[in-house]
């Protein structure tokens, strides 16, 4: 198997790497397409006010010029007034609809990414998991997408507000006098220089901001559900200042990033104020030339302190902009990584054959990613539909790995899986797992009643069938012994389990979904020995006829399997029954001695484990 089968990267240099960020806008033009008549109608609502905050100053001219020219009445002047408070009331109402349809959007457009974030993180595949953190992930579903949210949301309007009213406001200046407002404009293209300069820094900035946001998150999840472990160790002082230490951190970078806008305002503040003093000068004496009349002058004035909202959101939008399309570029990222398992099942019609639970191995070897040696090497195995085969080894030796493996949870080369003939790489993946029942070595329960967790794969199970489950993984009895039998809620809000409670659950759970093939990988090693035997025999007989594979360190629960094959270092190192690999196989022999021995020594079990884990003992 070639390495480097897996894509690496953030989601930042993800496939959409190299490329410009803005690449990741395209992301976006669905929304935009889907909610176009919500958009046109806020954007034209926008205009409209607008329009309407620009035609006051024109009343305030025709007001000063009447009063200049001696032609004001106080009834011309309350009329000014009406038409005033009636375009200020309209401007009122317009903002609401804006507001609810603009800032409506952007919202609707975060809910859409944040969903499709979601769904899309949970058809990734494991190599992409052991490669992204739980913190990273969520920093893209909170920090992440409310950047998006802002710049589509008062970023789109800032823009397109200071993009209309400055250039109305310019238009209008123009149409006063051109000369002055040429004036008036000249400090302008020092801002978008300035601007310019600046966004660069403010992108990496962020960058940085984002991915010690992600990193605290981590933190703060990894901590919390590990809390018993560090409550044990008493590491919740040190816990604490680590966080405290990247809380820093986090605020220092925030600070840098400030410290760019916080030079960004001011100097739009400045540009804006250089301009005003340029039009009283240069429009002071025009007006006393007569060259425009001094209500020209006031109008005049007045549209340039509507500029200077512009001028400041030029500022602004770039800011939000650049964090946008920062954060929608790692969301792209994200939504571009693909389940190399996915890719790899072309969807071939199954043959009714399916399902019987044949299983072929040539020649399979496996490197995880990033792994320099193979974690599995150059296993051949066939294993009949209704075998039950039995797996033992060393810690290390490559079981889970052989298991992960079947189950399909990283990708395997063509030609080295098949099932009931057919090459794994051309199973749909659903259909696949749909044929596998599998217990993984951890025990995941879910903070639930008994009763789901055992029916997660099959919730429309009836009490019958999870009860019969429950007896072949002997937990019925002790769940009828709690308060609420098999409706007890169990985990974070409810009961404890005891380890061995645990994997039996698991293995109920496996059991009841009935299908061709289970694994179980070292389910039972928190009972002891005896009962993991007695299971072993209870679930062997539950399961006849179906292809049983199942992993133990322990030796002697798997004497009744059909085969056993014995791994080390990756390698199946035996193979036979139980009886051939007595006779045979020198390290099973003295691995099942020592265990069976220790079933009446007080300290056998710790015994038999330091052999299986001692890396003395050799296969024959
Ligand atoms: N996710 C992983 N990434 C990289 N290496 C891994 C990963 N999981 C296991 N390995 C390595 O692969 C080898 C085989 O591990 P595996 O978990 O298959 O052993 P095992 O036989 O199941 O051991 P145990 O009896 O302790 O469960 C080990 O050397 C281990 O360090
Ligand atoms: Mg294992």
């Amino acid at each position: 198997m070639k390495r480097g089968f897996f894509s690496h990267g953030g989601f930042d240099e993800g496939q959409a790497g190299g490329a410009s960020p803005w690449v990741s806008f395209a992301l976006l033009i669905p929304y935009f397409k889907r909610y176009a008549m919500r958009v046109l109608g806020g954007l034209l609502t926008l205009i409209v006010v607008d329009t309407c905050q620009l035609i006051i100053p024109r009343i305030i001219k025709w007001a000063v010029d009447d009063l200049q020219k001696g032609t004001a009445t106080p009834a011309l002047l309350a009329r000014y007034a009406g038409y005033i408070i009636i375009f200020a009331i309209l401007i009122g109402v317009l903002r609401y609809f804006w507001r609810e349809l603009l800032l409506g959007f952007s919202r609707l457009l975060e809910s859409h990414l944040r969903d499709r974030i979601f769904s899309h993180t949970l058809t990734l595949d494991r190599s992409f998991f052991q490669r992204k953190t739980t913190g990273e992930i969520m920093a893209l579903t909170t920090n992440d997408l409310s950047s998006v949210q802002l710049a589509t949301g008062m970023g789109l309007v800032a823009f397109v507000d200071a993009c209309f009213m400055g250039l109305a406001a310019v238009g209008f200046m123009a149409y006063i006098n051109p000369t002055l407002t040429l004036i008036a404009i000249a400090p302008m293209p020092f801002l978008a220089v300035f601007t310019r300069i600046l966004s660069s820094r403010l992108h990496n900035r962020f960058k940085k901001v984002q991915e010690q946001f992600a990193a605290m998150t981590e933190f703060a999840r990894s901590t919390l559900s590990s809390i018993r472990l560090i409550k044990a160790y008493n590491q919740e002082p040190r816990q604490s200042e680590r966080f405290d230490a990247m809380g820093r951190t986090y605020v220092k970078d925030n600070l840098r990033l400030s410290a760019i806008y916080g030079t960004l305002f001011p100097i739009s503040g400045l540009v804006g104020n250089v301009s005003m003093l340029l039009v009283l000068y240069f429009g002071g004496r025009l007006t006393i030339q007569g060259v425009i009349t001094a209500g020209d002058l006031v109008a005049f004035i007045s549209y340039l302190f509507l500029m200077t909202w512009p001028m400041m959101a030029i500022g602004w939008v770039a800011d939000l902009f650049q964090r946008g399309i920062t954060s929608l570029h790692r969301i792209d990222g994200l939504l571009r990584e693909r389940s190399s398992l996915v890719n790899s099942a072309v969807g071939e019609d199954l043959p009714a054959s399916f399902g019987k639970g044949q299983i072929l191995i040539k020649d399979l070897s496996f490197y995880y990613p990033s792994q320099q040696t193979p974690s599995v090497s150059r296993i051949r195995l066939g294993i009949p539909a209704g075998r039950f085969l039995g797996i033992v080894g060393r810690t290390g030796s490559g079981k889970t790995t052989l298991c992960h493996l079947l189950a399909r949870f990283y990708p395997v080369e063509d030609g080295t899986i098949f099932f009931d003939g057919i090459d794994v790489n051309r199973i749909p993946l659903a259909s696949l797992r749909g044929a596998i029942a599998y217990v993984p070595q951890e025990v995941i329960l879910f903070s639930d009643t008994i009763a789901f967790n055992i029916t997660l794969g099959r919730p429309d199970a009836s009490q019958e069938e999870m009860e019969a489950a429950a007896r072949a993984a002997a937990i019925h009895e002790e769940i009828m012994a709690m308060n609420d039998g098999y409706q007890t809620r169990i985990g974070e809000r409810g009961v404890k389990l005891s380890g061995g409670q645990r994997q039996r659950l698991a293995i109920a759970r496996a059991l009841l979904l009935d299908r061709p093939v289970i694994i179980i990988d070292d389910g039972l090693s928190a009972v002891d020995m005896e009962t993991e035997h007695a299971i072993i025999r209870s679930i062997a007989g539950y399961l006849r006829g179906r292809t049983c594979i199942i992993v133990s360190h322990r030796v002697a629960p798997l004497a009744d399997a059909q085969e056993i094959v014995v791994m080390e270092g990756g390698s199946i190192v035996a193979r036979g029954s139980h009886k051939d690999l007595m006779d045979k196989n020198a390290f099973y022999a003295t691995i099942y001695r020592q265990q069976t021995s220790s079933v009446h020594d007080t300290h056998g079990a710790d015994a038999s484990d330091q052999v299986m884990n001692s890396g003395t003992a050799h296969a024959s």
